[in-house]
């Protein structure tokens, strides 16, 4: 018999990972405008080896069984859309809540955490993710999940390689001091229901408010592969269907 041993510290991970206090909302409300004009569909919905983009994420996070509740965000509009694609692919969805989003990336959130306020606890820990980041690794997942156990907001985030200049004043940046900031971004109930009270402005992450709160809070911004790039315009599109339709360990 194959008798595998964990140290403590794993054995813990694994044990909190269990205890599944970890809530997704994965964002998919998008209208996706950028790439209105070189595909017919939203980008959430562009078929990737005849699987839409969406799921990419979702079933990387449904594997990891780290999730109590998955929180799909959608436009009304597109309800049966997600819903069909989700039997066709037989994806269970006991655990899947539909909320519908609004006009901006921060409306959809704010619906997701309102819905959150009476069901879950102010120590639980929500995840926010751009469906439009295709790839996100079972690895990468766990790694935040420790982080935001540590912590009490934590965002993903890019190292940047390339050469950083403030076009107006003609100067570079240390590069080595700066990072492109990435989702899955993660806090518990309780802080980012505060920055939903305090910031209800159009910040293009949760983040960006969370690091403006007052208080004595932990956080870390934790290095993720950028294979988790957001999917924005047609090159970025050919560049995910490329890397998926190579690398098996990608495909779903
Ligand atoms: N999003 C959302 N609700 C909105 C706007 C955006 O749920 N009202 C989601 C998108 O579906 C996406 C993520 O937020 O997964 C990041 O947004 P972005 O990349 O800007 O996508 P779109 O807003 O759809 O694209 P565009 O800005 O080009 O219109
Ligand atoms: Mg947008």
């Amino acid at each position: 018999m194959l008798v595998i041993k964990f140290d403590t510290d794993m054995l813990k991970f694994i044990d909190k990972c269990m205890k599944k206090d970890n809530y997704l909302v994965l964002l998919l409300a998008g209208d996706g405008n950028r790439l209105k004009k070189d595909i017919d569909e939203k980008k959430q919905f562009h078929l990737i080896l005849n699987k839409p983009l969406f799921l990419y994420p979702l079933i990387s996070f449904i594997k990891s069984n780290a999730f109590k509740k998955y929180l799909l965000v959608i436009s009304k509009s597109d309800e049966e859309l997600v819903k069909k694609n989700l039997q066709d692919n037989r994806i269970d969805t006991k655990d899947i809540i539909f909320i519908y989003g609004g006009k901006t990336r921060n409306e959809s959130v704010k619906n997701a955490i309102s819905y959150l306020t009476d069901k879950a606890n102010d120590d639980d820990k929500i995840f926010i993710h751009d469906s439009a980041r295709a790839i996100i690794s079972i690895k990468t997942i766990y790694k935040l999940v420790d982080a935001i156990n540590k912590n009490d907001f934590i965002t993903s985030a890019f190292p940047i390689y390339d050469s950083i200049i403030l076009k107006d004043k003609l100067e570079y940046i240390n590069r080595d001091n700066c990072y492109r900031v990435s989702t899955p971004q993660a806090f518990s109930l309780d802080v980012i229901k505060k920055c939903y009270e305090k910031y209800d402005d159009k910040a293009t992450d949760d983040y960006s408010k969370a690091i403006k709160l007052e208080g004595n809070y932990k956080t870390d911004i934790v290095n993720i592969p950028s294979i988790s790039f957001k999917v924005t315009t047609i090159d970025d599109l050919i560049m995910l269907e490329s890397i998926i339709k190579n690398n098996k360990e990608y495909q779903i």
